[in-house]
């Protein structure tokens, strides 16, 4: 990981908007980690009291007031721990909640470029562990880290006062079985993070196989697909088996060290002191009992403050993702758009990449209540066309204007909703059709979308489902079809009542009896309204006011239907392909 290396405090201060309105929760968790802390330390105490003095004064009263001391800051200890780790969980994931929420509304307000770039499965993906992460912060990692740092010093500090001189001899020991257990994690740390790119490629393999599940099994495949999924997890296995061996077998290793190497030196250093009267037995329970319950955890420190800088970069990636510049951010424009007599492309030049020409100096106009129809070849710049008049992407040379005033200067979220964009990839909500047809608008009434639904003739189609208008339908709309799929986005165009339809035919043939439903609701539709229409099908361009040829990026001829057949060979065959297609089916 090449992150450059940030400090403590800078993270704090990303973390701190987050955790502000919590601050009470935070300290009321800190505060219990605390006085668990201490009540840990006291516990070995009241033992060691009970065996120097209770025993050998044969006070029994007062043996049964210490006894029923410890069992009370057992309990109590208990208790607080129980309740530190509930209050910094729901802090954690309190935050986290936060954090995705802000992410997502942040995303939503991005441009679509942005989108064009990411792969979008990998950035949800990332977002979700790097939170889990962050998460993690507030849970697991703040709970041990600070609990056993206090408790150390605290350990340190009894220890130091009881007796410094079997401390200054158990210090170094302490130390170097930290030092060495830290070389340990990060040595297998390089397995662990190899063990998890295996694991995420298994994954992604068998998110692309179930995708493309059609293709496989259509192709007969299964096999193929079974033995690459096997080598990806065995290679995983191997490692992380080899792995476990390891770790497993080094940390009995210093289980060992620790647990048993540790009390033979403490007895070898204080027996005699002990037998000279200068050390009581107690003392050496309290050595004993302080070391089993501190050493482990101590160890586990480089662990963890791995984990925590692990946190910290996940914290950042997420937070980055929030700081990327919204659409608000690139379309400055405040006015008011009026559209009342027309809309052009003006010398438009525009590239997705550097200097890579999609479109080439296209110049047409739209007047208002007009149909203009975009024709020609496969990648010629006719969806890219669309996108540039939703404002989706700026143009790099030439302008489009609406009424004169060029779209930079509109306010572009207004402008939008101007326009009833039907795309050539139908996007369909997993949802009911009615949700589908109004998407979240709860300005559109249910009277309106039954009219849309009328008007594209669809009623029938919903009249004949169990649940009507609240039929639910499959993710990306998979159980209609692709005919039904387009006259739910035309009633969608249609119930928000826009005045510019923008429609991107899809490519994909459909059935006679749809496409007349669809060319009928074209003519009503269009009627009344401006439209453009990238056109695949010959019924849609026929009634156009003007249909304009694209090809490779320029419009190569342009007319109504009548007069292109005349003046353009190229639309000429175009069209008698299409004929000769229909004559076929
Ligand atoms: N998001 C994108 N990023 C980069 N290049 C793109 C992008 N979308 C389209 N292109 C490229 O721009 C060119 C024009 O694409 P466009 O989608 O406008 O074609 P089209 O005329 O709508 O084609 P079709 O009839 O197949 O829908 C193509 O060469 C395409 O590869
Ligand atoms: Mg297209």
């Amino acid at each position: 990981m090449a992150e450059p290396k940030q400090k403590f405090t800078y993270y704090l201060k990303l973390l701190y908007p987050f955790v502000k309105k919590d601050l009470g929760l935070l300290f009321f968790g800190l505060f219990a980690m605390l006085i668990t802390s201490g009540l840990r330390l006291l516990h070995p105490l009241i033992l060691a009291r009970i065996i120097d003095r209770s025993i050998p004064d044969k006070n029994m009263p007062e043996m049964y007031k210490y006894g029923l001391f410890f069992v009370a800051v057992v309990l109590l200890s208990g208790l607080l721990s129980y309740l530190q780790i509930v209050l910094l969980s729901r802090l954690g994931i309190k935050i986290i909640t936060k954090f995705k929420g802000e992410v997502f509304r942040h995303l939503l307000k991005l441009p679509i470029p942005w989108f064009n770039k990411q792969p979008v499965g990998e950035l949800i993906a990332r977002v979700e562990s790097d939170s889990e992460r962050v998460k993690a912060l507030f849970s697991d990692l703040s709970i041990t880290i600070i609990g056993n740092v206090l408790f150390f010093f605290g350990v340190f500090a009894v220890l130091f006062v009881r007796n410094w001189q079997i401390t200054i001899y158990i210090m170094p020991l302490v130390v170097v079985s930290i030092v060495g257990y830290s070389f340990l994690i990060r040595y297998l740390s390089k397995f662990y993070r190899q063990i998890r790119e295996r694991y995420a490629n298994v994954t992604a393999k068998i998110t692309d196989f179930v995708q493309g599940m059609q293709v496989i099994q259509a192709l007969n495949k299964q096999e193929k697909v079974i033995a690459e999924v096997e080598a990806a997890s065995l290679s995983k296995r191997i490692l992380e088996t080899r792995t476990s061996f390891i770790e497993y077998g080094s940390q009995s290793i210093f289980m060992f060290i620790t647990n048993v190497l540790f009390v033979i030196v403490i007895i070898k250093i204080s027996a005699p002191k002990v037998i000279a009267g200068a050390v009581t037995i107690g003392t050496l329970i309290v050595f004993i009992q302080y070391i089993y319950q501190m050493i482990w955890p101590l160890m586990h420190i480089s662990e963890n403050v791995m984990q925590i800088q692990r946190s910290f970069v996940s914290l950042k990636r997420i937070l980055e993702l929030t700081g990327l510049p919204t659409e608000e951010d690139e379309f400055r424009g405040t006015t008011m758009p009026v559209f009342q007599h027309e809309i052009r492309f003006e010398n438009v030049w525009f590239a997705y990449k550097d200097e890579e020409w999609v479109l080439k100096d296209v110049s047409f106009s739209i007047p208002k209540g007009k149909t203009i129809a975009l024709v020609g070849a496969s990648g010629s710049g006719k969806t890219t066309s669309v996108s540039l008049l939703c404002g989706f992407y700026p143009v790099q040379k030439g302008k489009i204007t609406v009424d004169g005033i060029p779209l930079t200067e509109l306010e572009f979220r207004a402008w939008r909703t101007k326009i009833g964009l039907i795309l050539q990839d139908i996007f369909l909500f997993p949802g009911s059709i009615l949700e589908n047809v109004r998407v979240y608008n709860d300005n559109v009434s249910i009277e309106q979308v039954k009219e849309a639904v009328s008007i594209v003739q669809l009623d029938d189609f919903i009249e004949a489902l169990p649940m009507g208008l609240d039929s639910e339908l499959a993710e990306r709309g998979q159980n209609i079809s692709q005919g039904e799929k387009q006259l739910i986005s035309f009633a969608r165009a249609l119930a928000f009542n826009s005045e510019i339809i923008v429609m991107d035919e899809a490519t994909a043939s459909i059935d006679p009896q749809t496409e007349a439903k669809i060319q009928r609701t074209m003519q009503k539709v269009f009627a009344h309204k401006t439209a453009v229409v990238v056109a695949h099908r010959l019924t849609s361009v026929l009634d156009a006011d003007e249909i304009l040829f694209f090809s490779a990026g320029e419009i190569v001829a342009r007319g109504s239907h009548s007069e292109l057949m005349k003046s353009s060979d190229d639309y000429r065959k175009l069209v008698e392909l299409q004929l000769l297609k229909q004559e076929k089916a």
